[in-house]
């Protein structure tokens, strides 16, 4: 036992290791692995519901495998109708995030095994949450218009079904490619904050309901994934391009942060920007992205001119989410609907570690006070 006044702390948890994992690695000089596999290699070449597959079962599907696992995602996609009803009942001014962690929590009451942990029910609850979560969101942007959102297409695959429930409309070819590579992009990303508030949940021996709101409660924040929508108040603040500098120069002559900018692991640049940017650019034959983009541009530039920081992956994600319709409150539902694969894979191996996740404090209060009964103070 180390004595209170030796301990070390280590503030923020920086480059601390928690525990180890096989899922995903986040390497510092600007590369991300999935299982192994340099996502360079699998952006554009891989569906989401492969990539999700990776995840949970830690190697890549063959057809048949990737067929079923479709099948079943899309067939999942249905919520208990308590959930439908209680997310038409909520105030219109909620924040879909707000609504998204209480419903996924609600969802846990619905779960016909609820208190079957075994590693088989647990692998089916993980597809239920990668298939309902995407459905909670699209369920919760219906609602604000009265709307109930259409059961799902069976010609349709997985992701398609997503965005075809939140939209309405059956998504293009060039929307579909978006999608994919967007929701591969975000699946999964280390021991970033909300995983992490996942994984702590799950060492408690407690339900991966549970795990995955504290998850949806960390991402929220605009330190992790609630930066993304800060972008995009940021772009639709500046009125022209050409304001881009006095505004930026204005930011951090506050000492303001700049939203979609820094990374507490990578040192060099967030290996998924480039392709992010690169959507966007594709993207750019629509007017509204391209004014977007080349705002974008401009503040990548004046950003790594004074404070030698590169954007991080909410950076061209909140341009790809605008280029795909998808209005700004709810870019972190999307994320949370993409990075939900990543929570459970997590989840699972915490229960397969089976530690509990509990670290020590140094106290710096004091000691020895002396106690004055309530009527005296
Ligand atoms: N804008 C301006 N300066 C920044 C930014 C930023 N976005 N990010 C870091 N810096 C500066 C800090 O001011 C600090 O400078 P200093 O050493 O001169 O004081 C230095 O870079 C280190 O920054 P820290 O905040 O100490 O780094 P930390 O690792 O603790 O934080 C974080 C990382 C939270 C991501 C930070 O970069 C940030 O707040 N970024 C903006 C929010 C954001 O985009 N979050 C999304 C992250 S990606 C994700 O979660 C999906």
């Amino acid at each position: 036992m180390i004595h209170n006044s030796d301990r070390v702390v280590v503030r923020g948890l920086k480059d601390v290791a928690a525990a180890e994992t096989r899922i995903s690695y986040v390497d510092y000089s600007g590369a991300l692995y999935y299982l192994g596999y340099n996502i360079d290699d699998l952006v554009g070449r891989v569906i989401y519901a492969e990539v999700a597959y990776l995840l949970i079962h830690k190697r890549l599907p063959n057809q048949q495998e990737l067929d079923s696992f479709q099948n079943a995602l899309v067939s999942a996609m249905k919520l208990p109708e308590p959930i439908i009803e209680s997310i038409m009942r909520t105030p219109k001014h909620c924040h879909p995030m707000d609504i998204l962690r209480t419903e996924v929590s609600h969802l846990g009451e619905y779960d016909p095994n609820g208190t079957d942990f075994s590693d088989a029910a647990n692998m089916r609850r993980a597809t239920l949450l990668i298939a309902q979560v995407p459905v909670i969101v699209a369920t919760i942007h219906g609602s604000r218009f009265n709307q109930i959102v259409p059961e799902p297409k069976a010609e349709l695959g997985f992701a398609q079904n997503f965005l075809y429930m939140f939209k309405g409309t059956d998504p293009d070819e060039k929307e579909t490619a978006v999608l994919h590579r967007y929701m591969t992009l975000h699946i999964d990303h280390g021991f970033n904050a909300s995983t992490f508030a996942a994984r702590v949940t799950a060492s408690t021996n407690s339900d991966m309901y549970s795990a995955v709101t504290s998850a949806i409660g960390a991402l929220k924040g605009p330190l992790h994934g609630g930066a993304s929508e800060k972008v995009m108040e940021m772009l639709d603040d500046i009125n022209l391009e050409e304001e881009v500098e006095e505004y930026i120069h204005g930011l951090l002559a506050d000492q303001k942060k700049i939203m979609g900018f820094g990374h507490r692991i990578y040192k060099s640049q967030d290996p998924r920007t480039k392709h992010l940017r690169g959507m966007v650019e594709d993207l750019c034959h629509r007017d509204r992205t391209l004014k977007l983009y080349n705002k974008c541009i401009k503040i990548e530039e004046i950003v790594y001119a004074r404070k030698k920081i590169y954007p991080n992956v909410d950076f061209y994600a909140a341009v790809t989410m605008d280029a795909l319709g998808v209005p700004k409150e709810y870019f972190t539902p999307f994320f949370a609907a993409s990075r939900i694969a990543g929570w459970v894979a997590h989840i699972i191996e915490q229960y397969e570690d089976a530690i509990l996740l509990r670290p020590e404090s140094k106290y710096v209060g004091q000691f020895n006070r002396s106690f004055v009964p309530i009527e005296n103070r």
